[in-house]
């Protein structure tokens, strides 16, 4: 019997470059895939604006991913997948995985103190979704967030450690660094890139959601027999809202490897 193999790509969105750490993520994990990323860098950032144009701006993302063939959904986006994940459920028929669950389960597993601080946008950290994850799993984890809005113009700037960083980081960590947290969350998609200097400032152990959500999807994809034969050379496309330039600069910091077939276009919205 020929091995099934299925090499309708995975889709990746994000608001812009951010979601480009789990797609880092996602192609260690699994290297034969075909991924198309988008990124919504007309209108990033999302983590500073209501649930309802988030919701709106993800449910238009994902129709354009999905009119592209995609086999499944990965909602790279801390903030849309915080607010959106449900809606984009029941509205496309394919698999959606979402940053927020596999970074809650990975955090409950090993929060061994039963306190867990989670960091990420103002809108996430005021959806409470970690939060609502994390005691569906256990009810008596006590869950601390803040939100940390200059990370990510910072982080976008290329400022990845020195003396602005980490005075930023003491600020806004300060109220977790004796806090006794178990496990500390990274539910940003840039927080990734300065997780050193988050480490050290806190000494708490980190949760990389995604890192997690890499796991949990190369694990969907085995189980539900959607995965890609083995040694398939993938191919990698993006697709942007506004002008490339400045997306393949900093998304290629973030990625770690070329950016190479890119396209901008206007959704229908
Ligand atoms: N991608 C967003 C997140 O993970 C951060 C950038 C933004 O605010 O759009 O929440």
């Amino acid at each position: 019997m020929p091995e099934l193999s299925d090499e309708r790509p995975i889709g990746i969105f994000d608001s812009g470059v951010g979601g480009l750490t789990v797609m880092k993520e996602v192609m260690r994990h699994l290297p034969g895939e075909n991924i198309i990323y988008f990124g919504d860098t007309a209108r990033v950032p999302y983590g500073v604006r209501s649930a309802e144009t988030v919701l709106r701006y993800s449910l238009e993302n994902a129709s354009f991913l999905v009119s592209k063939g995609i086999k499944a959904l990965v909602v790279a986006c801390n903030t849309s997948s915080a607010i959106s994940l449900d809606s984009l459920r029941r509205d496309f028929p394919i698999p959606v995985i979402g940053v927020v669950e596999p970074g809650a389960r990975a955090a409950a597993a090993r929060a061994g103190s039963k306190k867990i601080a989670v960091i990420g946008t103002e809108t996430t950290i005021n959806s409470r979704s970690y939060e609502r994850a994390i005691k569906e799993i256990d009810r008596s984890i006590e869950v601390t967030g803040i939100a940390c809005p200059l990370f990510v113009p910072l982080i976008e700037e290329g400022w990845l450690d020195g003396e602005i960083v980490n005075l930023t980081a003491q600020k806004y960590l300060s109220a977790i660094i004796n806090d006794s947290a178990g496990v500390l969350v990274l539910g940003c998609t840039h927080y990734p890139m300065i997780k050193n200097v988050i480490g050290e400032i806190t000494g708490i152990p980190l949760i990389d959601s995604a890192v997690e959500t890499a796991r949990e999807i190369s694990t969907l994809l085995a189980d539900k027999g959607l995965l890609c034969h083995e040694g398939h050379v993938p191919v990698m496309e993006f697709f942007v809202t506004d002008s490339p330039g400045k997306f393949v600069r900093t998304g290629e910091r973030f990625l770690e490897h070329p950016i190479e077939r890119i396209s901008k276009v206007t959704l229908p919205g």
